[in-house]
């Protein structure tokens, strides 16, 4: 048994680790949870998000993966779109690193049977190889530490000829979307639409395509804006869209790791 002064000396080296890049993420979109941001979000990512589900050309019986899910909207989306196939229900899998953020999203998606969620980072997705025809990443990729590894990881769970979607609002080529980059609470990776092609080429993605998706949603002349110096910034902001990026893996397995034969 642990005598008290061994109890305050662990206390002390737990609260004197500095918190990992993930634990940062958890905590401030656990705090975003707890606001009530996770539905909110909705709002905002629902007109990019619909356009880039018709192009996803879903198909009923598909596996998906909804990778940073937030609050789940988009994953109950996905989730009734791939619902009864010919040869089977397909499931949508939604992964995001706050787990504020995924008990919310289960208790909104009670009466779907066909929908996971899991808390874990893209740092690691817990999901097994070639697993997933289609992945929807919206509004999350640029919040990852390290987006090399989340691609390396992307590629591993896709199944081959798998098509990856990732929408990002905050990028250099939308130049109004950097006004909220100091007000954010953690970092974040300010890529331009050419920077993200090419990283995704340099992990062997295929058919690597980039388009801005506008958002078509109209801004009333009252509307209160935290984010944008003004109503005229916010518009523009949704006029010039956010970045859509397009991949597919190419038609190869990533072997398992971990099996042993004897
Ligand atoms: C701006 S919110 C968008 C949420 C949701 N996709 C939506 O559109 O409502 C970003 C989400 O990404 C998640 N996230 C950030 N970093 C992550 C990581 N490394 N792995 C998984 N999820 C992450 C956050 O917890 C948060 O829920």
């Amino acid at each position: 048994m642990m005598d008290s002064r061994n109890q305050a000396c662990q206390a002390n080296l737990l609260t004197d680790t500095a918190p990992t890049p993930d634990q940062k993420l958890q905590r401030e979109f656990n705090r975003w949870a707890e606001e009530g941001q996770g539905e909110k979000m909705e709002r905002h990512h629902l007109n990019i998000t619909e356009k880039t589900l018709r192009l996803m050309d879903l198909r009923p019986g598909e596996r998906v993966l909804d990778l940073g899910c937030g609050s789940g909207w988009a994953t109950r989306l996905l989730a009734r779109l791939v619902a009864e196939g010919p040869e089977g229900f397909g499931q949508v899998v939604g992964v995001d690193v706050s787990d504020e953020m995924i008990r919310q999203a289960r208790t909104a998606s009670k009466e779907f049977d066909n929908i996971l969620y899991v808390w874990g980072s893209a740092q690691q997705i817990p999901w097994e190889e070639n697993f997933f025809d289609k992945v929807l990443s919206v509004e999350s990729f640029y919040y990852y530490a390290d987006q090399e590894r989340a691609l390396a990881e992307l590629f591993r769970v896709m199944a081959p000829r798998g098509r990856l979607f990732i929408l990002i609002n905050l990028y250099k080529d939308n130049p109004y979307s950097l006004q909220w980059v100091d007000k954010l609470k953690v970092p974040v990776h300010v890529r331009s639409s050419e920077e993200y092609v090419n990283l995704l080429k340099s992990h062997a993605f295929e058919n690597v395509e980039a388009r801005s998706i506008p958002d078509d949603t109209p801004t009333p002349d009252g509307y209160q804006t935290m984010s944008f110096h003004s109503l005229d910034d916010l518009r523009s902001f949704k006029r010039i869209g956010a970045l859509l990026l397009m991949a597919s893996k190419p038609d190869v397995r990533n072997p398992a790791p971990g099996y042993t034969i004897y």
